[in-house]
Parts: C-alpha cells; sequence; structure tokens
C-alpha cells in the first residue's frame, strides 16, 4: 500500500490551473484521463457572447475530431455544445521556448502537411501562443476554434492552407532566418490577395476591437502551464 505525506490524502488529484481566461470563457488545466486534459469552458462567457463562444468551440470540436488525435494536435475527449475537453500536449508556448532548430521547423512543416492532408486549415497561426515546443524540441499545435474542414482541395483550400504555411514561414524567418530557403523566402514575399486586403483595412479595426475593448492580447495563454 502507498503511503502519502503527513496531513495530505491518498492521491490527491492536483488542482485545476486556470490557463486563460477572457470574454469568450475560460481555459484549464485539470487532472482526467490517464494524464490531464485542457478544458474550454464557455459556460462563464460573457453575457451575449456565449452563443458565439459556443459556436467557436463546435468548430474546434469537429476540427479535432476530424484529425482523430493526429500527432502533434490535441485529441477531442469530449464536447457537451459547452465544455470541450482535449488531451494535454506538454510543451511551451514558441514565444517562450524561441525554437532555432532547423529539426523544429522541419517537423512543423510535415506537421502542417498532414493536417492539410487530412483536409484541415488551422487558420489562427500567426499566434505564437498556438505553436507549442515539446520538452523533445518538438512542434505541437493548439487552438482550432477557427479552424475548416474541407471536403475537397478547393481553391479556398489551396488559398488557406498557404496562409497557415507562410505564418510558419514568418515564425521560422523570426527565429531561424539563416533556415530560409529561396522559395520560403518567396512564399514570405508573397501574401494571398485576400491578407493583403486584412492587413491594408481589417487588422487594424481587429486590433482595436481584440485589444482595447476585448482585452486579448496575442501572446496570451502563456502562463504556467505544468501542474506541480
Ligand atoms: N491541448 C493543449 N495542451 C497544452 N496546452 C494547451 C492545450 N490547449 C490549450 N493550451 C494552452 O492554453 C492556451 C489557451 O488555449 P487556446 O486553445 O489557445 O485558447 P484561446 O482560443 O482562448 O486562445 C494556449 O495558448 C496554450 O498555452
Ligand atoms: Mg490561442
Amino acid at each position: 500500500m502507498s503511503t502519502s505525506a503527513p496531513g495530505r490524502p491518498l492521491e490527491t488529484p492536483p488542482p485545476e490551473r486556470l490557463l486563460k481566461a477572457d470574454l469568450f470563457g475560460s481555459v484549464s488545466l485539470r487532472p482526467g484521463g490517464a494524464g490531464c486534459l485542457v478544458r474550454r469552458d464557455t459556460t462563464c462567457a460573457r453575457a451575449g457572447l456565449g452563443w458565439l463562444a459556443r459556436l467557436l468551440a463546435r468548430r474546434e470540436a469537429r476540427a479535432l475530431e476530424s484529425l482523430g488525435g493526429l500527432a502533434g494536435t490535441p485529441r477531442l475527449i469530449g464536447f457537451d455544445g459547452r465544455r470541450l475537453d482535449r488531451s494535454f500536449i506538454d510543451g511551451l508556448p514558441m514565444q517562450q521556448a524561441r525554437p532555432a532548430e532547423p529539426a523544429y521547423f522541419r517537423e512543423a512543416l510535415r506537421l502542417l502537411r498532414r493536417l492539410h492532408l487530412a483536409g484541415v486549415t488551422h487558420n489562427d497561426l500567426a499566434k505564437e501562443t498556438n505553436w507549442l515546443v515539446t520538452p523533445e524540441g518538438r512542434p505541437a499545435l493548439v487552438d482550432f476554434q477557427l479552424a475548416a474542414i474541407h471536403r475537397r482541395r478547393s481553391r479556398l483550400f489551396r488559398l488557406l492552407a498557404r496562409e497557415d504555411l507562410r505564418h510558419l514561414l514568418k515564425h521560422k524567418r523570426t527565429y531561424l532566418p539563416s533556415g530560409l530557403s529561396a522559395r520560403q523566402r518567396r512564399i514570405l514575399s508573397t501574401p494571398a490577395p485576400h491578407a493583403r486586403l486584412w492587413k491594408a483595412t481589417g487588422k487594424r479595426l481587429y486590433l482595436v476591437i481584440t485589444r482595447r475593448l476585448l482585452g486579448w492580447a496575442d501572446r496570451e495563454g502563456a502562463g504556467d502551464r505544468r501542474f506541480p
């Protein structure tokens, strides 16, 4: 029989830890399943925004389900329409880990290729918080709220897949600029038409809304993510 520290009950599960909270609800790390899981809870979304939070969570649930636990992506554990549970992936967000190994970016390219082969585009890869670096130095992706599932390789699919790739290459330009190939530099210098339009107009409006009104920051979620 195992023993416990004085005063501590046997096999006390680690406490829940809040990773992020905003107007759309919270993201927390909690014990569950074989290890721990990450719960997105839309029940605490700001009044009037619950419907949007649930819509985004449903989008994420569908994308994760169709990926079926692809290595480097969280596995969907459950979704009841309000709370979404996904498997925890150990690692640090990119802006903390600052990956500079060619192997990280090689693997990240492979991961994107597999994601796209499964017909899923992530659509939110500009945010470094959505890229993790595992303790082994491998890439992983989280936050599939804006992801799309494509039934065929349509023009839209190809455009979004290229944008996913371009965002990865932007991160590579930050952390490993000498590793960029001539082709990768070319891709970086030619954003898709919608991205150019976005940059010229929508991006400024988006930043005003998300930073000033919603109080978001692009690097949110970078807090301590480990259980004691
Ligand atoms: N499956 C996961 N494994 C490990 N960490 C995660 C996982 N899902 C989310 N996180 C952490 O929680 C943060 C917030 O989750 P995320 O899904 O990005 O929510 P939001 O859409 O509000 O940004 C992420 O930036 C990441 O640090
Ligand atoms: Mg995120």
